[in-house]
């Protein structure tokens, strides 16, 4: 271990904090089908990561939550073909999704369940208050049964032909091939996924509808009321505005999900149904953030980030998705929210991405195409891989994942740029002056030029992770690097040092307290090597951590 006698070079900056903000973060909650892709993970998670840590490290209090989604046809299909009881097929699921995201550094505050106790009692409130609002009606609606299966067929249960573009395996609720939203009685030769069978025939059934096109007004308010948001989520969210809100049915015919209950008692008729998967999921934000509570012993203290009666008007919430879910988190949720007419937290600000492609093509689950997250830690650590994801994140477009490309980035910009520097001035000065951090010698002109540029470049870095415009800031973080390594170039202490040892000592201090400082610099994004680098002068990473500030 280095003893950090003379550490402490900030380049023109302390680590002042700014004013305490308290900024709630969610990320998309992921399906419990299986463990997620690279795709699903910089769709959402990872940024959200990566902006939590930032955060954190800026010294604002930060909440981050997660949950797995467990209901709907794709948990029921998945636990299924796994010969699993879908129960404990979720908790294996959940674990299993936990542990991958734990190894992946995402730091949850809490990664919760859609299917947990607090999730079923505030989604029936939901429905409880909406329709006491008049904005939820029972409608009889037309539905796919299955009379060899006997039961309904929702959603992905039923496939058949794409009434749009004839694709002949089209899902229920969309098609794959065109991507277009279907309802499942409009399938053409439709057909059981359970059973396969095509004795299907189209019956009427009851369901909950909540009346969203009487909120169109109140959501196009609203929706307009936030000009900053970034430009994706904002194009995305006015094309649904323009095409009107519809109503929609919020129940399904199935098993396994929240039963259309209140307060222990089952609507008469709603016996066979559930809430949709797409009511339940965003609630469990909320819900998550009571299990939150519930697990750290915190009582009702999930209401200072829900309730805007109960603190929660401070709170700075941001929401990560990708580009398929911005209706849902602009429209829906805002919907169910808007509409309780309760004091609920709304969102503040949505960073959606685009997709990550699998060589141009997709990244698929069901088809197990791609590079899942459990393959990628066997194969490498896992900051190799959020570095190349983030510095390469689908933001402005959808963009391709090679293995090649990964090498390439991995190589050049970890290996080549800051694994050098950090192996370099630490080898040099272990050889020279032992494992303590030279005090001799004063800085100068080179110092001076390196710290202006450093200002500059860590003042765009900072602006860049705000915006939450990721592969800018990477670009910033990577050239903070690269000014690390043309100093050392510049200053060459190994030639300086045969003339003048007392300056190869300032630059030799100078290049150590780089290290710490792109170790800063770098842990929102490559958080394990930064801790090792804080590691190499025994710095504890939470007070070495803070984020400097010009
Ligand atoms: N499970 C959904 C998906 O992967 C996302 C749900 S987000 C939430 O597309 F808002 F519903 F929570
Ligand atoms: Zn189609």
């Amino acid at each position: 271990m280095w003893t950090a006698t003379a550490c402490g070079y900030r380049p023109g900056l302390s680590s002042g904090r700014s004013a305490m903000a308290r900024i709630l973060i969610t990320s998309a909650l992921p399906y419990i089908n299986g463990i997620k892709h690279l795709g699903n993970l910089v769709g959402s998670m990872l940024p959200a990561d990566v902006y939590a840590r930032f955060k954190r490290q800026q010294g604002h209090e930060v909440l981050y939550i997660c949950a797995t989604d467990e209901h709907g046809t794709p948990a029921e299909l998945a636990a299924r073909a796994a010969g699993q009881d879908i129960a404990d097929y979720c908790r294996e699921q959940h674990d299993i999704q936990k542990k991958a995201g734990a190894e992946f550094g995402l730091s949850f505050n809490h990664f919760g369940r859609s299917s947990n106790p607090p999730n079923h009692r505030l989604t029936q409130h939901f429905a409880h208050v909406l329709e006491q609002n008049g904005l939820i009606e029972e409608r009889t609606d037309k539905q796919v049964y299955s009379i060899d299966d006997e039961r309904f067929l929702p959603d992905r249960y039923v496939e058949g032909t794409c009434p749009h573009c004839a694709y002949e395996k089209a899902r229920g609720d969309q098609c794959d091939n065109c991507g277009r939203l279907l309802d499942p009685v409009d399938l053409i030769d439709p057909y059981s996924a359970i059973s396969g069978s095509k004795n299907v025939e189209v019956r009427e059934t009851k369901h909950l509808h909540l009346l969203q096109a009487r909120m169109q007004d109140r959501i196009a308010e609203w929706i307009n009321s936030k000009p900053d948001w970034p430009q994706l989520t904002k194009s995305i969210a006015q094309k649904w505005l323009k095409e009107g809100l519809r109503d929609r049915s919020i129940t399904r015919d199935l098993k396994w999900g929240i039963p259309v209950a209140y307060k222990g008692e089952v609507r008469p008729g709603f016996e066979n149904k559930v809430f949709y998967v797409w009511f339940d999921a965003p609630i469990e934000y909320i819900a998550a953030t009571e299990e939150w509570a519930i697990v750290n012993d915190k009582g009702d203290e999930w209401e200072r980030w829900w309730r805007t009666d109960k603190g929660a008007d401070d709170v700075t919430y941001v929401e990560f998705m990708g580009k398929d879910n911005v209706a849902f988190h602009t429209v829906s949720f805002p919907a169910t929210i808007l509409g309780s007419e309760e004091p609920w937290k709304l969102v503040d600000t949505l960073k959606s991405l685009n997709w990550l492609t699998w060589y141009g093509g997709k990244f698929s689950t069901s088809q197990n195409r791609g590079i899942f997250m459990d393959q990628a830690l066997e194969l490498l650590p896992a900051d190799y891989w959020r570095w190349h994801l983030m510095a390469n994140a689908p933001e402005s477009d959808d963009a391709s994942f090679t293995l090649e490309h990964f090498a390439s980035v991995v190589n050049k910009d970890l290996a080549d740029v800051l694994g050098n520097f950090v192996n370099r001035i630490t080898r040099f000065c272990k050889a020279r002056f032992g494992e303590e951090v030279p005090s001799e010698g004063a800085y100068g002109e080179a110092e001076a030029a390196l710290e202006k540029e450093l200002d500059a470049k860590i003042k765009s870095y900072t602006d860049n992770l705000e915006l939450m415009e990721f592969r800018k800031a990477f670009v910033d973080l990577r050239a903070i690097w690269v000014a690390g390594n043309e100093y050392l170039q510049v200053a060459a202490p190994w030639t300086v040092i045969k003339e003048d040892k007392e300056r190869a000592a300032a630059s030799v201090r100078c290049a150590l307290n780089l290290i710490a400082l792109f170790a800063a610099l770098s842990r929102p994004v490559i958080p394990f090597t930064a801790d090792k680098m804080f590691a190499i002068f025994g710095l504890d990473p939470t007070e070495a951590g803070r984020w400097p500030s010009s």
